[in-house]
C-alpha cells in the first residue's frame, strides 16, 4: 500500500443530520485504519474544533453504528466558526491533536466552513454530502434522501387509509426548506393527486383545484395533496393551501406536517451503501494528499470536484419526473400521437 499524505485526520457532522450519517463515519474511521491514518472524532460540528470535543475513535466504537440513524458524533450549525476568531481557535485544535485533515459530512454550509478553513489554516479538507433534502448542486444523490423518502412514504400510506375511509382530502407537508425534490419524489411514489413544490410557479386552479376536480369526476373520494416546505415562503403555508381547497372545493381537508420525523430512523440499504462508498472515497482522497474535495455522484458513478466548482453549481428538480407526475393525474391531457 502507498503511504499516506497524512497521518491523523478528524471526522465530523454539521448542519442538519441525516440517515446514514453514521455510516458515514463509520467508513471514514475504518477506511482511515485500514490506510494506517488515526481518526479522531470532532463532537457538534465546527464547535467541536473550536472547543477541542475530540473522542478517539476505532473499531469498537463504530461497531454496528452502520444501521443507526442520527449522527453519533451530534451535529450543530456554528455562528462562532464564521468568524476568523473561531477559526483561529480551530487551527489550535488541529495544532493539539495532530489533524492534518478534515472529513466534513453535511450540505453546501459545511462546505464553506471547511474551505474557508482550509484556505485560512492550511489544513485539508473533504467534504461528504449528507442531507436529506438532495439539494447539492453538484451530486445526483445526497445521504439520507432515500431514508427520508421511505419515511415520508410510509406515514402517508397510513394517512391515506384514514383519508380513505373518511373521504377527505389530506395535506401534507414535507421537508425541505429551498427544494422540493424530496416532495417531489415522495408524491410520484404515493400517486399523489396535487405536489406543490418552490421551483415552480402555482397556479392553484391549474395545479390544485383542476387535478382534485378530474380525480372526482373520475369516481375518487381522497385526495392527497403533497407540499414542499419551501413552498411556505414563497407561497404561503400548508394551512393557508387548506384553507384554499376548502374555500375552493368545499372539502374539508386535515394537514400533517411530517418535521423532523423525516431525518430519524435507522438508513435504508442505499443510503449505508452511499454513504460507505463516500466515506471511503474522502479518506481516499486525503491519503492522496488532495484537498478543497467534495466527494459526488454523477450519472451513477462517485466522482470529486473542487470544493470552489462545486459551490458554483447549480441544480434543478428533475424535470422529468415533473412532467410524469403531471401526466399520470391527469393534468396534462394533450397528447397527439
Ligand atoms: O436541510 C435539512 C432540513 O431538514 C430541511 O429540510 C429543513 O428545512 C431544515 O433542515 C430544518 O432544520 P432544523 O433542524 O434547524 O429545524
Amino acid at each position: 500500500m502507498k503511504k499516506s499524505a497524512v497521518k491523523c485526520i478528524g471526522v465530523l457532522t454539521s448542519g442538519g443530520d441525516a440517515p446514514g450519517m453514521n455510516a458515514a463515519i463509520r467508513a471514514v474511521v475504518r477506511a482511515s485504519m485500514h490506510m494506517g491514518i488515526k481518526c479522531l472524532g470532532i463532537r457538534r460540528g465546527f464547535n467541536g474544533l473550536i472547543n477541542a470535543d475530540i473522542i478517539p475513535m476505532d473499531f469498537v466504537q463504530t461497531s454496528g453504528l452502520i444501521g443507526r440513524g442520527g449522527t453519533a458524533l451530534y451535529t450543530a450549525r456554528s455562528d462562532e466558526f464564521r468568524t476568523p476568531e473561531g477559526r483561529q481557535k480551530a487551527a489550535n485544535t488541529c495544532k493539539l491533536f495532530g489533524l492534518e485533515g478534515i472529513v466534513g459530512i453535511g450540505g453546501d454550509g459545511t462546505y464553506r466552513g471547511l474551505l474557508e478553513f482550509s484556505n485560512e489554516q492550511g489544513v485539508a479538507v473533504v467534504g461528504v454530502p449528507g442531507t436529506i433534502d438532495n439539494d447539492i448542486a453538484c451530486t445526483e444523490y445526497t445521504i439520507g434522501y432515500d431514508t427520508a423518502c421511505n419515511t415520508a412514504l410510509e406515514a402517508i400510506d397510513r394517512l391515506k387509509d384514514t383519508m380513505q375511509s373518511h373521504e377527505r382530502c389530506s395535506v401534507v407537508e414535507v421537508m425541505g426548506r429551498h427544494a422540493g425534490h424530496l416532495a417531489l419524489y415522495v408524491g410520484m411514489a404515493c400517486g399523489a393527486t396535487s405536489v406543490l413544490i418552490p421551483e415552480k410557479e402555482i397556479d392553484f386552479e391549474r395545479d390544485v383545484v383542476e387535478p382534485i376536480r378530474a380525480a372526482r369526476l373520475a369516481g375518487r373520494t381522497h385526495f392527497m395533496v403533497i407540499v414542499a416546505e419551501g413552498v411556505g415562503s414563497s407561497y404561503g403555508s400548508s394551512y393557508d393551501i387548506a384553507n384554499k381547497i376548502k374555500e375552493y372545493t368545499g372539502l374539508d381537508p386535515r394537514v400533517t406536517v411530517l418535521g423532523h420525523v423525516q431525518r430519524g430512523g435507522s438508513p435504508t440499504a442505499r443510503d449505508r451503501m452511499e454513504a460507505t462508498y463516500m466515506g471511503y472515497n474522502a479518506v481516499e482522497l486525503l491519503a492522496q494528499g488532495k484537498t478543497n474535495r467534495v466527494v459526488a455522484m454523477q450519472k451513477g458513478t462517485y466522482v470529486d470536484y473542487d470544493i470552489n466548482e462545486a459551490l458554483a453549481m447549480k441544480k434543478g428538480i428533475d424535470e422529468r419526473v415533473y412532467t410524469v407526475l403531471r401526466a399520470l393525474i391527469g393534468a396534462e391531457e394533450n397528447h397527439s400521437f
